[in-house]
């Protein structure tokens, strides 16, 4: 009895261990994506091409998927964890200032499309500076 017990413990420490690797490979190449994205966004802002604007917030927001349907404690390290409630918020903010550059890019709305793009790029650098490993 105590052995199949140790087998199932073993398989299920195994099989959540595996999915935390998973999720951060998943983790990391959103966040690729999400530079890519924001560093068209400026890009864009500074040659006023509105349809690039739109197009790389579209990606930005998409990459953002990933991390609004997990629990942000899956990605954490251990000692991370009283962090979760933090980053999901930073998750979140990020998805209100994209959703809002779109609305101020569809008004023509130069100034507030601008300031949305500074709040996104505040909540990366808030998120990376509090919990990304060194
Ligand atoms: C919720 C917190 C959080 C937010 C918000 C966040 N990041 Fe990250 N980022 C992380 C963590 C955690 C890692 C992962 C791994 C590490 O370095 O340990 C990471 C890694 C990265 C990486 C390196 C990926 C690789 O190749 O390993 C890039 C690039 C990146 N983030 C860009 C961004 C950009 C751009 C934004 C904003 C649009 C952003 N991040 C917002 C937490 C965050």
């Amino acid at each position: 009895m105590k052995k199949i017990l140790t087998v199932i413990m073993a398989i299920m420490l195994s099989t959540s261990l595996f999915a935390g690797a998973k999720e951060e490979k998943r983790l990391a190449s959103d966040m690729r994506m999400m530079l890519d994205a924001i560093v068209d966004m400026q890009k864009a802002a500074y040659y006023n091409d509105s349809r690039v604007l739109k197009a790389s917030t579209d990606r930005l927001i998409s990459g953002l998927d990933s991390m609004l349907a997990v629990n942000a404690s899956t990605y954490l390290k251990k000692n991370q964890k009283h962090a979760a409630k933090f980053a999901e918020k930073r998750v979140k903010m990020i998805k209100m200032y994209a959703d809002d550059l779109l609305i101020s890019l569809a008004a023509g709305n130069i100034d507030d499309v601008i300031s949305d793009y500074h709040q996104i790029s505040r909540q990366c650098y808030s998120c990376h500076t509090r919990l990304r490993r060194k």
